[in-house]
């Protein structure tokens, strides 16, 4: 719609500030300096210009001439040609847009999303979505940007950015979900990706994913409904094993996803406070340690598990055992049938709580018994074949 190529826009612009609050004499130097601007083609002298004036408007002015405002300056960035240039000009403009994230929060994401739009270049688009990121946070309109986020994968590929910035995106992702506690799930598994980024890199690197490790462990743990994780043989998680501050942590992540609840009970006596320190509810750890406990019972014991197991395993009533099955079963962990006349629960399937080195040993030995199998079948279909051929006398093709 304006052509600051030719310095068009900057008319509407001046009338813009005259309007508000900026002196005649300030207006007028404004003006100026922006034509001398346009005059040498200082493009990024220009943005930054506008957008510190923009800046100095925008509470007193309505959404439409902000946003018209914006326009113009977005605008501007088709007019510089190297890659540089670009970047440092979408640097110029995101950074003041993000600014004020109390002033129009939801316009100032929709200006983000259009400069987004207005780019080509990879690396620019990538900053301007950090900064989409940054504003969704501090402007509390987390929704708006959360419905990107399933894309993270195809804009990762479109950016190709390296691996730090990548777990910078996950990173920051991780705590837009935060914001939302019926999203705490979907941030926990953006934290895991940021995590399993890091391999076994030297201490220093990996000492940096420290905290958001814990945090992980911590988010696991309080989730209700998640009772799997790949945490515990990550670099990132396992270096904790060894921190003399966090090593609790990790011993009770590693509870959770291995051990059962007799061995929960005595982590707890023995660290007293550790729940509080962690925000952790004992009624809820025990209550998931309990499913946990019983999802490693039907695992155990080939299909089957006696009521009495469940009650000494689980510490509850006789009365209480049909009632955690049920649990379990609501919580899609075992599929199940209780036959009360012999007192027996019968597992027809029940999930892996951590698909770690003995699920992989175990899928890899199927895997070989599979391999096996369908050698055999091939060596029978190619027996009878050769039976076939040598009885009709004719040469056939075969798929070897
Ligand atoms: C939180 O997330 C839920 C589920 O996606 C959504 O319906 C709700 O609007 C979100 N709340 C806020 C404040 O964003
Ligand atoms: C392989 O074949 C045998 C006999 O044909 C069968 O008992 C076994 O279950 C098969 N193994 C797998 C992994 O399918």
């Amino acid at each position: 719609m304006l052509v600051p190529r030719n310095g068009g826009g900057i008319e509407q612009f001046s009338v813009l500030i005259t309007m508000t609050i900026v002196s005649e004499p300030q207006v007028s130097r404004l003006c100026r300096e922006a034509e001398e601007s346009i005059r040498d083609c200082r493009w990024l002298d220009l943005a930054t210009l506008m957008v510190t004036s923009a800046d100095l408007v925008s509470t007193k002015i309505s959404e439409k001439d902000l946003e018209c405002t914006y326009t113009i300056i977005c605008s501007l960035v088709k007019n510089v040609k190297t890659p540089e240039e670009v970047l440092e000009m979408v640097k110029a403009i995101a950074s003041k847009v993000v600014q004020q994230p109390d002033d129009k929060a939801s316009l100032r994401l929709k200006i983000l999303f259009n400069l987004y739009n207005l780019l080509d270049h990879p690396n620019a688009r990538f900053q301007v979505y950090m900064k989409a990121l940054e504003l969704a946070v501090n402007g509390k309109i987390t929704e708006y940007i959360v419905p990107s986020f399933k894309k993270i994968d195809s804009f990762l590929k479109e950016w190709s950015i390296d691996i730090k910035d990548q777990r910078e995106v996950f990173l920051a992702i991780g705590k837009v979900l935060r914001e939302n506690k019926s999203l705490a799930e979907e941030s926990l598994q953006f934290v895991t990706k940021y995590l399993a980024t890091f391999s076994n890199e030297d201490a220093q690197v990996l000492s940096e994913a420290k905290e958001e490790a814990v945090r992980a462990i911590i988010e696991f743990l309080k989730a209700p409904s998640i009772f799997q994780c790949d945490l515990l043989d990550m670099p990132a998680v396992a270096q904790l094993e060894k921190d003399p501050n966090n090593a609790p942590v990790y011993q009770l992540l590693k509870i959770f996803l291995t051990q059962r609840l007799d061995a929960y009970m005595e982590f707890q006596n023995a660290n007293s406070g550790f729940l509080q320190t962690y925000g952790l509810v004992e009624e809820d750890c025990v209550a998931k340690m309990r499913l946990l406990s019983l999802v490693d019972l039907a695992s155990d014991e080939s299909g089957k598990i006696s009521y009495a197991s469940i009650k000494n395993t689980l510490q509850v009533n006789e009365e209480e055992v049909e009632l955690w099955v049920v649990k379990a079963i609501t919580a899609k962990l075992v599929d199940c049938k209780m036959d009360q006349m012999n007192q027996v629960v019968i597992v027809s399937r029940c999930a892996e709580r951590d698909f770690g080195q003995k699920q992989w040993q175990s899928l890899r030995t199927k895997l070989a018994a599979w391999r096996d199998n369908i050698t055999n079948v091939i060596n029978t279909i190619q027996a009878n074949k050769v039976t076939e051929e040598a009885s009709s006398g004719t040469q056939g093709l075969t798929v070897r």
